[in-house]
């Protein structure tokens, strides 16, 4: 099975998730991990697609939010060019029926207050056409900067495990 991974980050915890959740993939083939400032809108090449993003203003970021998060560091965004809101409004699945799932960063607050990027990614792929499979993965990070919350990152190590099972058990 090949496996697209693209992430969304600004201050680089979505990253981390994504590089924790391709290795999980790898078990079941080729994983490409792609920023979405590089990712195709074209998805012949990949047999399964997991889409993950930071939230911003309780969904998926925007230009706004994005510009905000460049003014709080001295460094560049991770991503820089769009947004996944944005990847997301230009993809189409490479045969009908292609299976996909989301992740998302958050604050470490309950959900009500913060909002999830993953469940956003999630409607929008299900709407392009995707199969969506499992529950979205939500991984909490310490303030607006992060870092991960302790344990996070094998929280996500186990997320994309209980998917490869799943996919593993019944195919794609
Ligand atoms: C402009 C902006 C808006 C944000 N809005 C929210 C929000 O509504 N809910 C939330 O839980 N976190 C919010 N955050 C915190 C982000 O979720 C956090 O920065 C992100 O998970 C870090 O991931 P990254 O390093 O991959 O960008 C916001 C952060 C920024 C910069």
């Amino acid at each position: 099975m090949r496996t697209l991974v693209v992430f969304e980050s600004m201050f680089g915890n979505t990253e981390r998730v994504a590089r924790v959740v391709a290795d999980e993939f790898a078990r079941l083939g080729p994983v490409t991990v792609l920023n979405v400032d590089d990712a195709p809108s074209t998805l012949d090449a990949f047999d399964f697609v997991v889409a993950g993003a930071p939230t911003h203003v309780f969904g998926l970021s925007r230009p706004q939010t994005r510009a905000d998060a460049a003014t709080r560091i001295e460094f560049a965004t991770v991503t820089g060019r769009h947004g996944l809101r944005e990847w997301l409004d230009i993809v189409s699945p490479a045969s009908p029926d292609c299976p996909a799932a989301t992740f998302g960063t958050r604050a470490a607050m309950p959900r009500v207050i913060t909002g999830c990027a993953a469940r956003a990614a999630r409607r929008r792929l299900h709407r392009a056409g995707f199969r969506m499979v499992g529950k979205p993965g939500d991984f909490r990070v310490s303030g607006a900067l992060g870092p991960l919350i302790d344990g996070e990152l094998v929280r996500a190590g186990a997320w994309a495990r209980e998917l490869t099972d799943a996919v593993a058990a019944v195919g794609c």
